[in-house]
């Protein structure tokens, strides 16, 4: 066994890495039971959480990102195929780029909306699009249907945790804990 084999991602990518996990399952478990958002409706309650846990996910996904471009992840587990290596690879990276386009989505079409957007409900930010943009409002069926893009890969991603961890049998998993 190579002693590279087992050295993990560092301290801060795991924080960074389960934090997203915890935000991105409260997400999805607002959007699914927040009111349906029509025409006129106000963004109070569940959906003033949808946009403040969005708003969230957006600012730790770019310290996330900014943390992984100076510190590079650990050398892949040698049981991994070059292929192997290719798919998660692809993988983590639609996993980045799909939560920071699907907030920024979110924004331009609450902004369509009309709605204040704001980061941890106390700095406001611009609107990403005018009230009433007809762009900003299809873009909220776009940010729909990437949200099931997010989900398809996030079940890849689980997936392979999970056949690394009952299957191959190999440290992959520890990596991240
Ligand atoms: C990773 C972060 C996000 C995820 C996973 C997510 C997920 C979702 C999902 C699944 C829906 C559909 C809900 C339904 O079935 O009715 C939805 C709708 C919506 N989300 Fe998000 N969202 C995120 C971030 C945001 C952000 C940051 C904003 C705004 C600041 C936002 C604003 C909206 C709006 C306005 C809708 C309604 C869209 C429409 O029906 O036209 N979302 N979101
Ligand atoms: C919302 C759910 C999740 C998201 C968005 C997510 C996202 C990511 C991303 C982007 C990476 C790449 C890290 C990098 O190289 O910078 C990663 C790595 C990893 N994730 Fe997740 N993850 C999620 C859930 C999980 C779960 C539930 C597990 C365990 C069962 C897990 C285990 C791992 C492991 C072991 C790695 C490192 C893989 C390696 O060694 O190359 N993730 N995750």
């Amino acid at each position: 066994m190579r002693a590279t084999e087992d050295k993990g991602y560092d301290g801060v990518a795991k924080l960074l890495h389960w934090t997203i996990v915890i935000l991105v399952v409260a997400q999805f478990a607002i959007a699914w039971s927040m009111p349906d958002i029509h025409r006129g409706i106000e963004p109070v309650g569940l959906i003033a959480w949808h946009l403040s846990v969005g708003m969230a996910i957006l600012a730790v996904m770019l310290v996330r990102a900014g943390w992984r471009l100076t510190h590079p992840a650990p050398t892949p587990p040698i049981s991994l195929s070059s292929a192997m290596q290719a798919v998660s690879r692809a993988t983590h990276s639609a996993l980045y780029a799909l939560l920071v386009a699907l907030p920024l989505l979110g924004w331009a079409n609450a902004s369509a909306r009309g709605w204040r957007v704001t980061l941890f409900g106390v700095i406001p930010l611009p609107p990403l699009s005018a009230a009433g943009s007809p762009l900003g409002m299809t873009l909220g069926d776009v940010h729909q249907t990437v949200a099931i893009v997010l989900l398809v890969a996030i079940g890849l991603h689980v997936l392979g945790a999970v056949y690394h961890l009952v299957i191959v049998k190999d440290r992959t998993v520890q990596r991240m804990l």
